[in-house]
């Protein structure tokens, strides 16, 4: 039999993508197994041997190339990212714990790395995402759902398995936005249980996951949250419509830029109370926009008419 090393490193090998170190790891198993007497056995390892490289489809072709992933390098800052104090909190702890997860591990522990965020749209989910990967200097690989998910459960499986093979051979933040599309397709509702099951299989491969990578799910679907998915995450975080104060935060962060003399009243921050930070971002832009083709200073009148434009175009919450 094979030695709890040999095992080690055969596990490692696959782990890494090295088929020149698995094929020596399983010759170094044959040879010990002839020398045992285990001729037949030792041969038909051989054999195998052979094979490894060769078969199509074979998992070194991912990553950069892997057309399910989107990749990108973020710069945006923490200090831009309104949320409440204890969700910096949380995010600051997330951070921290990512650049000592060395000093962790010499106690047996790990980093708080599978994140699952959920709010409503516009609230900075996505944003989040490219936050953290900007913070820690690692790139972004958003996942590409609509490339993942097929009408088949086995190839949704393996394109599953394809992205899981990534986030373990190449260190990054991998961001699967709306996560819950895996197990949503309209076309899977006939069939009972297989959309559950989908969204099993992807859940099982996050509590599996022993990489490196930071790993951010998103969803708005507050529907779809049970204490089981909750379990498999090692922080949940959720995110909620603007407060007073955090309304008063976006409109001096956007707008102090461009004219710091603008002091927003409250009338103004009541108003904004039904908009997300993504749509009072865009009144900011807009406001800042029309002063600089006008040539006019920003104004609480002016503020005040595209805020309910934005209202009344978008309804209450879509961001
Ligand atoms: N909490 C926030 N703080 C600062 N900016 C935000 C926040 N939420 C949204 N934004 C702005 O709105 C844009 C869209 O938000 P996004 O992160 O895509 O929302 P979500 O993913 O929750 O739907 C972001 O790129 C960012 O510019
Ligand atoms: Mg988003």
């Amino acid at each position: 039999m094979a030695t709890a090393d040999q095992i080690k490193n055969l596990i490692k090998a696959h782990i890494d993508h090295d088929d020149e170190k698995f094929k020596t790891v399983v010759l170094q198993i044959a040879a010990y197994e002839a020398k045992h007497g285990h001729e037949t056995f030792a041969r038909e390892l051989k054999k195998y041997v052979e094979r490894i490289g060769t078969s199509k489809g074979s998992i070194v072709q991912l990553n950069q190339q892997n057309p399910m992933l989107y990749m990108s390098v973020p710069s945006d800052r923490l200090s831009d990212l309104i949320v409440s104090q204890e969700i910096l909190e949380r995010i600051t702890r997330i951070l921290d714990e990512f650049r000592n997860r060395h000093k962790l591990q010499k106690y047996g522990l790990s980093n708080r790395r599978k994140i699952l965020i959920e709010g409503n749209p516009g609230t900075g989910k996505t944003f989040t995402a490219s936050v953290i990967a900007s913070e820690l200097g690692l790139p972004l690989y958003s996942v590409q759902m609509d490339k993942v998910v097929t009408k088949f459960m086995g190839e949704t499986s393996a394109k599953l398995r394809q992205v899981f093979d990534s986030i373990a051979s190449t260190t990054g933040v991998y961001f699967f936005d709306e996560f819950d599309a895996i197990g949503a397709d309209r076309s899977l509702d006939n069939e009972v249980g297989e959309a559950r099951r989908i969204l099993n299989s992807f859940l099982q491969f996050i509590e599996q996951d022993t990489s490196e990578s930071i790993i951010i799910a998103a969803t708005n679907n507050q529907k779809i949250l049970d204490q089981a998915l909750f379990r498999r995450f090692d922080d949940v975080l959720h995110y909620s419509m603007p407060t007073q104060d955090e309304i008063r935060r976006l409109f001096k962060l956007k707008l102090g830029v461009y004219d710091s003399s603008l002091n927003v009243a409250d009338s103004l921050i009541e108003q904004a109370s039904t908009l997300s930070h993504a749509e009072i971002i865009r009144v900011c832009d807009d406001a800042i926009k029309t002063s600089i083709l006008q040539s006019s200073k920003i104004t609480e009148k002016q503020l005040t008419r595209l805020m309910d434009e934005r209202i009344s175009a978008y309804g209450v919450k879509e961001a």
